[in-house]
C-alpha cells in the first residue's frame, strides 16, 4: 500500500478496474457493460479526475440495486436522418448508452463528414472526455455535453435550478498529445464536494453556497445548498444552453425534472431513472484539411501558446488536457490515487459481494 499523501493511496489501475467490473456484474450488468462502466470510471482516475472515478462505484451499485438504473437496457434508435440520430437509452447506465451513441456518431461521421447523436432517457455518463477522446484517437474532432441534476444556482439565484452540465472538446495533435478540454460549468465538479464530505474536509471559498445563498466552506452545507457556476453569468449561461440542447431538444428531462436517486423517484411518485440527455458530435477532419497538415498546424498553435511570455508568478502555460496526460503517465507508473474513504467503500462492497479485496490489491503495490 503506497501512501501518497495524508489519506490517499496509490493502487494499480487495472486491479481497481477489474474489481469494479466484477462488482457491476454482481448487480446484474453484462460482462461487456460492466467493462464499459468500469473503464469509464478508471479513465477518470487515471487522468487524475478522481471526482468521476472509482469513488462513484458505490452510488452506481446502489442505483442498479434499487432499480433506479436499468441494468439491461434496450437502447433504440428513434430517428435516423443520416447526420442526425436520436437515441433512447431505456434508462441504462449512462456510460453504456453513451458509448453506443459515440460509436454510432463516429461511424456516421466517417461516412458523411460529420454527425450528431442526441440521446434521451439516460443517466450519469461520467467524465465527458471519455467520449470525445474516442474521436480524437481516430483523427476526428469530438464534442459532447450532458445535462445533470439541478445542483447549481443560475447566476442571480440562491436556488439549485440547473445542472453542473459539463462539455468536452477533443482535437487530435501531431507531436503533442491531443488537446482535450473537459469542464463542468460549475467552478468545480460537484464530485469534489462529495469527496470532501467523504473525507471530512472543508471546501475552498467560492465553490458553493448554502441553502440561504451564503458562500460556505462546509462541504455538507454546500451539498444541501448549490454549487456556483464558473465565470458568473457566463458559466450559468452555458449551463442553461447545454440543458436546452441535451434536455429539451432530445426529449429528455431538464432542470429540476432530472431525478437524483431512487428515493427521489419514489417520493415524487415517478417510476423512472434520472431522465438525463446528452449530445454527441463528431467532425471528420480529412474532408476539410489533409490530416497531417491539420495536426502540424495544431502543433504550431500549441507551441506558440506554450512559448508565450509568462505572467508574473506563473511557471508554465498548459493547454487543455496537458495536466491529465501528466497524471496519466504518473498513474500508469505508480497507480491511481484513491482516498482512504473510497478504498474503504470499495472494501465494504467487496466483502458484501465476495469479489476480492481492494486493500489486498493495494498492498501489492
Ligand atoms: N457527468 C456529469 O454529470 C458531470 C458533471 C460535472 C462534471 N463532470 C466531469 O467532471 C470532470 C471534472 O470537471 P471540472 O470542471 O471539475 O474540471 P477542472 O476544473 O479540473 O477542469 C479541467 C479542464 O481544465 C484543464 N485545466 C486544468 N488545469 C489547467 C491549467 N492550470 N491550465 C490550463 N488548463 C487547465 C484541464 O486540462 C481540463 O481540460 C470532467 O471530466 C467533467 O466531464 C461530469
Amino acid at each position: 500500500l503506497t501512501l501518497a499523501s495524508d489519506d490517499h493511496y496509490r493502487v494499480p489501475a487495472e486491479k481497481v478496474k477489474n474489481l469494479c467490473n466484477q462488482l457491476f456484474q454482481k448487480v446484474g450488468l453484462s460482462k461487456q457493460d460492466a467493462e464499459i462502466v468500469a473503464d469509464n470510471l478508471i479513465f477518470a482516475d487515471i487522468r487524475g479526475v478522481s471526482s468521476h472515478g472509482a469513488t462513484r462505484t458505490a452510488s452506481y451499485i446502489n442505483r442498479a440495486q434499487t432499480g433506479f438504473y436499468n441494468i439491461s437496457p434496450n437502447i433504440q434508435i428513434l430517428e435516423d436522418k443520416g447526420g442526425l440520430i436520436l437515441l433512447d437509452g431505456d434508462n441504462g447506465f449512462g456510460a453504456v448508452i453513451s458509448k453506443v451513441a459515440m460509436d454510432l456518431t463516429l461511424a456516421r461521421a466517417k461516412e458523411i463528414g460529420c454527425a450528431i447523436c442526441s440521446v434521451r432517457n439516460s443517466n450519469h455518463f461520467g467524465a465527458a472526455s471519455y467520449y470525445t477522446t474516442m474521436a480524437s484517437r481516430i483523427d476526428m474532432i469530438g464534442f459532447c455535453c450532458t445535462n445533470s441534476p439541478a445542483n447549481m444556482a443560475p447566476y442571480g439565484s440562491k436556488n439549485s435550478m440547473i445542472g453542473t452540465n459539463p462539455f468536452s472538446i477533443a482535437i487530435p495533435a501531431g507531436e503533442y498529445p491531443d488537446v482535450v478540454l473537459d469542464i463542468a460549468t460549475s467552478i468545480v465538479a460537484r464530485g469534489n464536494i462529495i469527496n470532501a464530505v467523504k473525507e471530512g474536509k472543508p471546501i475552498p471559498d467560492g465553490w458553493a453556497i448554502d441553502k440561504e445563498g451564503y458562500i460556505t466552506n462546509d462541504a455538507e452545507l454546500a451539498l444541501q445548498g448549490s454549487v456556483l457556476p464558473f465565470g458568473g453569468y457566463k458559466g450559468s449561461g452555458i449551463s442553461i444552453m447545454i440543458d436546452a440542447i441535451c434536455g429539451v431538444l432530445s426529449g429528455a428531462e431538464f432542470g429540476k425534472h432530472i431525478l437524483k436517486s431512487a428515493g427521489e423517484a419514489s417520493i415524487s411518485g415517478k417510476n423512472r431513472g434520472s431522465g438525463i440527455g446528452h449530445l454527441f458530435l463528431a467532425i471528420d477532419i480529412s474532408p476539410l484539411q489533409e490530416i497531417n497538415l491539420f495536426k502540424s498546424r495544431i502543433d504550431q498553435m500549441i507551441s506558440e501558446i506554450k512559448s508565450a511570455e509568462l505572467a508574473p508568478n506563473a511557471s508554465e502555460i498548459l493547454v487543455p488536457g496537458e495536466l491529465e496526460v501528466r497524471n496519466f503517465q504518473n498513474s500508469k507508473q505508480s497507480g491511481i490515487l484513491l482516498s482512504e474513504a473510497t478504498i474503504s467503500e470499495l472494501t465494504e462492497l467487496c466483502k458484501l459481494f465476495q469479489v476480492g479485496n481492494t486493500l489486498e490489491y493495494a498492498k501489492e503495490m
